[in-house]
């Protein structure tokens, strides 16, 4: 390094936040460190809580929030967080997420899944590119179909992209049950990598077929809605965890209802969103420590409203 190098790097060093560990949550150094799940149709390993971006990095030019956002991203990193989800639906997200990802120099660090929501084939190309302008990215790791929304023509472009390693894998999601015979359909007929969709302790309606169906076709399942929008605290309010549950290391119902989706065996993946550092760390909590057996599993789901 020059002279001039060492200087500039000095003026820029503090600039790059160092990365934040949370209270209670093991670092990704540390051996506890978060649970990981293969990608069924490559083996990529990929931490198994990501971070959904839907309201909570929609914050426009609000500098204050922007540089909350780079904390939130710099601790999720340093639990071994990688994969972020994004949408050109979700209004300012995808260049907030993109700018945080710079100032943390996290860019080239995280699995970045967006998704295409626009109607036509050449719409669709524009829209995709721009996702990724706003993303500092010229190759993504994932990017889906945003409820099945003009799902032909995308998937064309799509397949394409992902031949010539624009994208690393597809995926297709949606937001509502009543949109998953539809789902089933569509995984039937074509090659998708992963399927994002709601699944909570309170909405289990995927794991009757959807998600088995995934499994059997080698299609990674992405939990999304995991709080149910964050209803599910507003059912617990004043209520302790049950005893048993604190017993096996289960500090609070956000890790309770992570740990109920993540103790699936068919489920890789889940992206609670989050704009609070005690909530993030919370949330990390739910992808590490003891993975509950089928016997607690079952007993979570009728214990939380009990
Ligand atoms: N069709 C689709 O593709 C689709 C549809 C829905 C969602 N998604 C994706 O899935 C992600 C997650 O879904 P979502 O954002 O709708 O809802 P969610 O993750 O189920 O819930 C988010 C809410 O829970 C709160 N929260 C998070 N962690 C908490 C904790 N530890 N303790 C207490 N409250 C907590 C958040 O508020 P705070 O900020 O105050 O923590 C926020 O209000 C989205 O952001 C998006 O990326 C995709």
């Amino acid at each position: 390094m020059n002279r001039k190098e060492f200087i500039l790097g000095s003026l820029l060093l503090p600039l790059v936040p160092r990365l934040e560990a949370l209270p209670g949550v093991p670092a990704v150094s540390e051996r506890k460190a978060m649970w990981k799940a293969k990608i069924p149709s490559s083996g990529e390993l990929l931490g198994r809580v990501g971070l959904g971006t839907y309201k909570n990095f929609d914050v426009g030019n609000d500098e204050g929030k922007r540089q909350n956002l780079v904390r939130i991203l710099n601790a999720f990193a340093n639990a071994g967080g990688t994969l972020v989800d994004s949408s050109p639906m979700y209004g300012s997200s995808e260049s907030v997420l993109g700018a945080a990802a710079s100032t943390a120099d996290l860019v080239e660090r995280l699995f970045v899944a967006t998704k295409v929501w626009t109607q036509g084939q050449q719409e669709g190309e524009r829209q995709m590119r721009d996702s990724m302008r706003k993303l500092n990215r010229k190759k993504l790791e994932l990017m889906q179909i945003h409820n099945l929304v003009d799902w032909k023509s995308h998937l064309r472009t799509i397949a394409k992209w992902k031949a010539e390693g624009i994208f690393k894998y597809v995926g297709i999601t949606h937001y509502s049950v009543g949109a998953f015979a539809e789902l089933e359909q569509v995984l039937k007929a074509h090659k998708f990598d992963f399927l994002q969709i709601p699944y909570s302790i309170a909405e289990t309606e995927a794991e009757r077929r959807l998600i088995p169906l995934a499994f059997d076709l080698g299609v990674a399942v992405v939990a999304n809605e995991p709080f149910d929008k964050g209803r599910l605290f507003g059912r617990v309010r004043g209520k302790a965890i049950p005893t048993w549950a604190q017993e096996i290391g289960i500090t609070s119902w956000a890790e309770y209802f992570l740990k109920f989706i993540l103790a699936s065996d068919q489920i890789q993946f889940v992206i609670p969103a989050t704009s609070k550092l005690e909530h993030l760390a919370d949330n990390l909590r739910g992808g590490s420590g003891i993975v509950p057996n089928r016997e607690q599993r079952s007993k979570m789901r009728n214990d939380w409203l009990a």
